[in-house]
């Protein structure tokens, strides 16, 4: 592995199908999911590591989120990545882009309702990337449900030409989706955390049992959250595609959760695929034992 911080350099050492894993770093076992889809369906790995300035609003803490590059380098050469790209802040922004991209609809119910810009902030540093590196597949977790549909919209509305693979969410044993946020959990946040995605799972056993009233479902989220001291945002029932709100199951859709646990504010999701006569629930990977986050 290599580890390059200019788009030049990225396009020189790469050749054939290139899988992109874009990251802001401080690797998990979810990323290295995400590494481990690339690599099995490219010839070149390229992991970008960039904590971008522009998805974070006033309210959340840019100074505070983890970063330790040679921890991440160690991690992702381990995992198949063959270029890892590490820029600065002046080689993606020169200067502050002029450009804006919003991505009508799409963004304006749950996350980016909840977080003003942070999708334009996305959808301008993922364009980047795909524009300067030119991967022929881009992997992204499907613990941002809404992101995968931001991103899988904006380079179709824009003719890029890559292909936007959305990858299950990976788990820790007890189910808590993994992120990187969950390193700022205390023991009894980590504990309290557990009950978004036992709401989601719950939920998931109902649709598996025939249930297909939005209401319903996400009153089986609030319900699990209730229950503990964790600060509900949401619970809803969304199009994968269109992220709108759903009243009914009957399109490819998922039900997301957000809530604030101590100073830490987590979101997590099931997917569920609508097929003629039956829905397949993707409930994410749990691992047979902690993640490298737990582990660290
Ligand atoms: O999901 C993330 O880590 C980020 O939003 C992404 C896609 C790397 C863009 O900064």
């Amino acid at each position: 592995m290599i580890t390059v911080a200019t788009f030049a350099d990225v396009r020189v050492a790469s050749s054939g199908r290139v899988g992109l894993v874009p990251t802001m770093g401080y690797l998990h076992d979810g990323h290295l999911a995400l590494i481990r889809a690339a690599r099995a369906a490219s010839d070149t790995v390229v992991a970008s590591i960039f904590v971008n300035p522009l998805q974070f609003g006033p309210q959340d803490d840019l100074s505070r989120y983890p970063r330790d590059l040679s921890r991440d380098a160690e991690l992702a050469d381990r995992a198949g990545v063959d270029v890892l790209f590490a820029p600065s802040v002046d080689e993606m922004y020169p200067e502050p882009p002029r450009t804006e991209l919003q991505i009508a609809d799409l963004a304006d119910h749950f996350e980016g309702a909840r977080r003003p810009g942070h999708f334009e902030g996305v959808a301008i540093v993922v364009a980047k990337l795909f524009a300067g590196i030119r991967p022929d597949r881009a992997f992204f977790g499907r613990k941002d449900a809404q992101q995968v549909a931001v991103v899988g919209r904006m380079a179709a509305d824009l003719s890029f030409p890559v292909e936007v693979v959305p990858v299950s969410t990976v788990r820790e044993p007890d189910g808590l989706a993994l992120s990187s946020r969950n390193m700022f959990l205390s023991t009894d946040n980590r504990r309290t955390a557990t009950a978004l995605s036992r709401g989601l799972f719950r939920a998931a056993d109902a649709v598996e049992r025939g249930e297909r009233d939005g209401p319903t479902l996400e009153a089986i989220v609030t319900a699990e959250v209730g229950d503990t001291d964790a600060a509900l945002e949401y619970a809803a029932l969304a199009d994968a595609a269109t992220v709108q709100p759903l009243t009914e199951l009957t399109t490819d859709a998922f039900l997301a959760v957000a809530a604030r646990v101590g100073e830490t504010r987590l979101i997590d999701n099931v997917a569920f695929s609508v097929g003629a006569d039956s829905i397949v629930v993707d409930r994410g990977e749990r691992l047979p034992g902690p993640s490298v986050l737990e582990e660290s």
